[in-house]
């Protein structure tokens, strides 16, 4: 890497070295790396508190589909609790085949197993393309880079042309994300009914009608202590639904503590993201999130990341009207889609969401 003699890290350098190779964290581990590259290391005061993973645990609040239309007023809130208390919280009996999810995990595998020559032609920062691999480097001068590969699938109104897609997770990516379509209209439901709204209320604004698949990678790391697998983050989306395999490393910060999310097999986990809270007036909270890097891999998880539709990214969104009243008042300004996700930053050592850019003073 790139230390000259005077110990002179040179960020910029490093950083467009690593892109030009076109091969991610994975080419790392494959070339044998057993020094965490410079670029990689994350300032120590962002690595703090970090649990044994297999440390003793709070845990996530579960829902149950299970029955649904018997239970529905006890679903309803239940969720109105999680969403209220946690913002995280884990979904099962959710519909999705355990066969389903497990062949998407081993398929996101797959697609980032293969030999870089094969994955290349993916490999692009262009914010346009709606398929593409990347580290997901950061931009911010002096940022360091994080110890995963992304493989990204972007549905604008639910929609991405098959052929677009990697043949080594195709038929996959397609049967999940029929899923994932599935299991947000239900969410959608019990998220409207949680703020007291009707139930068609949030599929009808189409805040949630086009998603994101983030297909992460993790690998093994050399010196797992020194950097973070994703950063202290919130996610800038209306909801998440992520999908994790059995490694574990997940953490969220409550009650300003880290708290593992360990994982459960077949359960999926929902987050409330900074769009949601700011629409609920923040009555449903956008919660802190990282993923540790670890010296065993890889780890594999799938996040789901629901926005809006064409449509609706065209109009402003501000806290829901009938949630108002003078007892509460709107906390969040009006403001376009498209100028939120210019505004939202992460930073490595402060996150810093576009909520505190949209708060009334
Ligand atoms: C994300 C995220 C968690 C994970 O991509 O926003 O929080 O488990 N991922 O990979
Ligand atoms: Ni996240």
């Amino acid at each position: 890497m790139v230390v000259s003699s005077n110990g002179h890290f040179d960020w910029a350098k490093e950083l467009k070295e690593f892109d030009e190779t076109k091969a991610g964290v994975k080419g790392l581990v494959d070339a044998g790396v057993t020094k965490l590259p410079r670029l990689f290391e994350h300032p120590p005061e962002t690595l703090q508190s970090r649990p044994k993973l297999d440390a003793v645990h709070l845990d996530l609040p579960t829902i149950d589909l299970q029955d649904l239309g018997a239970r529905r007023s006890e679903v309803v809130e239940q969720t109105r609790k999680a969403a209220q208390e946690w913002g995280f919280f884990r979904i099962v009996n959710h519909g999705i085949p355990l066969e389903t999810m497990d062949a998407m995990l081993a398929a996101v595998k797959r697609f980032h197993e293969q030999p870089t020559e094969e994955k290349m032609p993916w490999y692009s920062s262009d914010v346009r393309k709606q398929v593409k691999l990347n580290s997901n480097l950061p931009s911010r001068e002096n940022d360091p880079a994080s110890w995963r590969d992304i493989l990204s699938c972007v549905f604008n109104d639910d929609q991405l042309h098959p052929e677009d897609l990697p043949l080594a997770c195709r038929k996959e990516v397609q049967q999940y994300v029929k899923y994932m379509i599935e299991l947000r209209e239900i969410m959608a439901e019990l998220l409207s009914e949680a703020l007291g709204l009707p139930s068609d209320y949030l599929s009808n604004i189409e805040c949630m009608k086009s998603e994101a698949l983030a297909c992460l990678y993790y690998p093994k790391c050399p010196e797992p202590d020194k950097t973070l697998g994703t950063p202290k983050h919130s996610d800038t989306t209306f909801l998440t639904l992520l999908m994790q395999d059995s490694t574990g490393g997940l953490q969220i910060l409550h009650d300003d503590h880290w708290i593992d999310v360990p994982p459960v097999h077949g359960a999926l986990i929902a987050n409330i993201g900074d769009l949601m809270q700011i629409i609920s007036n923040d009555k449903f909270i956008s919660v802190e999130h990282r993923v540790l890097a670890q010296p065993v891999g890889p780890r594999i998880s799938v996040a789901c990341f629901f926005t809006p539709s064409m449509k609706a990214a065209a109009k402003p969104f501000a806290p829901i009207k009938e949630l108002l009243s003078d007892e509460n008042p709107a906390v969040y300004r009006e403001f376009m889609f498209r100028e939120y996700t210019q505004h939202y930053k992460t930073r490595f050592d402060k996150a810093e969401t576009a909520l505190l850019h949209y708060k009334i003073r």
